[in-house]
């Protein structure tokens, strides 16, 4: 390590920040010179009821270490207010660091809309009020470092969290695209998909299991990202216990069927073993990449 990267004169928001993960990276920034709005509901691990504490402390706690930092209780789904809090105590906006959310882990045959739609507003709804509202002034000024939270549960899939999982990849979604808009005034969007010993996760595994897993080994993640020196932008990184790894689509190399004009089910059968073939493989890296087959086709190669 040669040099500290910093965060003197900037802004960050971090939702969900009065405990857990949120928290980790809210010290964090905050202890490399960052004002931070440490925004935090107070809700139990299901989404219910609401509590001023834990945010009010993570505050104390910046401030005891001589950091500066300015408590918010409002939901991430009133995605405005916090921008405008971030505004009137700091008059600026430079970071974003959606982490905020919860769990209502069901078996989808029992999960009901409300299950659903809960969800859908804590994790996909507040990141994009939260963002949507900022926007403006990231643009204007040239510059942003946005964090999504995603989760293991959105990119392979798992058993109760039907909600959980498609808005955690959905999320990942938003990063991308948001990416590619915000490329040239300097907003990079990525994702992390993080594994750290917290509420969430104690009530599905023992304290030896995640004892090596403190939610401080994913925030160093969140600190390269956000700095100004980091040009990555549109990815996906897993981080846990001090293990971190980038992420990307894969595509099969992929068969021609047919003769251009029509092609039937049982042709499909028969390539199927070069369809799904992963030999070979290509990693299209942005959306002309993905489109390229396409591509080749509408120009009759
Ligand atoms: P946590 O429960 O300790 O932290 C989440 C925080 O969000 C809580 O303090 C809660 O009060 C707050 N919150 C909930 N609803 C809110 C709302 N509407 N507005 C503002 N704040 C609200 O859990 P943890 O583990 O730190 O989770 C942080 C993020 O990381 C979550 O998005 C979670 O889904 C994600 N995640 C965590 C993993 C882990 O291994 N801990 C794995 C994958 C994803």
């Amino acid at each position: 390590m040669t040099d500290t990267l910093r965060y003197d004169g900037r802004v960050a928001i971090v939702t969900g920040a009065g405990g857990g993960l949120g928290r980790a990276h809210a010290l964090m920034l905050a202890s490399r010179g960052a004002r931070v709005l440490v925004n935090d509901l107070g809700s139990s691990a299901a989404g219910a009821g609401t509590d001023t504490g834990p945010a009010a402390k993570v505050v104390e706690e910046i401030r005891a270490a001589g950091g500066e930092a300015v408590a918010n209780t409002d939901s991430v789904i009133d995605g405005s207010k916090l921008v405008e809090a971030a505004l009137d105590h700091f008059g600026q906006i430079d970071i974003i660091v959606n982490n905020a959310g919860f769990l209502r882990d069901v078996g989808f045959h029992k999960m009901t809309e409300q299950d659903w739609s809960d969800l859908y507003d804590v994790h996909l709804l507040g990141a994009f009020r939260i963002v949507h509202a900022a926007w403006p002034r990231l643009r204007d000024q040239s510059y942003g470092r946005i964090i999504n939270t995603s989760s293991a549960a959105g990119i392979y899939g798992n058993f109760g969290q039907v909600n959980y999982g498609t808005f955690k990849l959905a999320l990942h979604g938003f990063s991308q695209a948001l990416a590619v808009e915000g490329r040239a005034r300097n907003i990079h969007v990525n994702s992390i998909a993080p594994a750290a010993d917290s509420r969430l996760t104690r009530t599905v595994m023992t304290p030896e299991q995640l004892a090596p897993m403190r939610a401080e080994l994913v925030s160093p993640l969140v600190g390269w990202l956000t700095h100004e020196t980091c040009a990555e932008t549109g990815s996906l990184f897993e981080v846990g216990g001090g293990w971190v790894s980038k992420l990307r689509w894969q595509r099969t190399r992929g068969e021609r069927i047919g003769d251009g004009k029509d092609f039937a089910p049982e042709q499909v059968r028969d390539a199927w073993p070069a369809i799904v073939d992963f030999e070979g493989a290509e990693a299209p890296a942005d959306f002309a990449a993905g489109m390229a087959p396409f591509q080749k086709i509408m120009e009759g190669a």
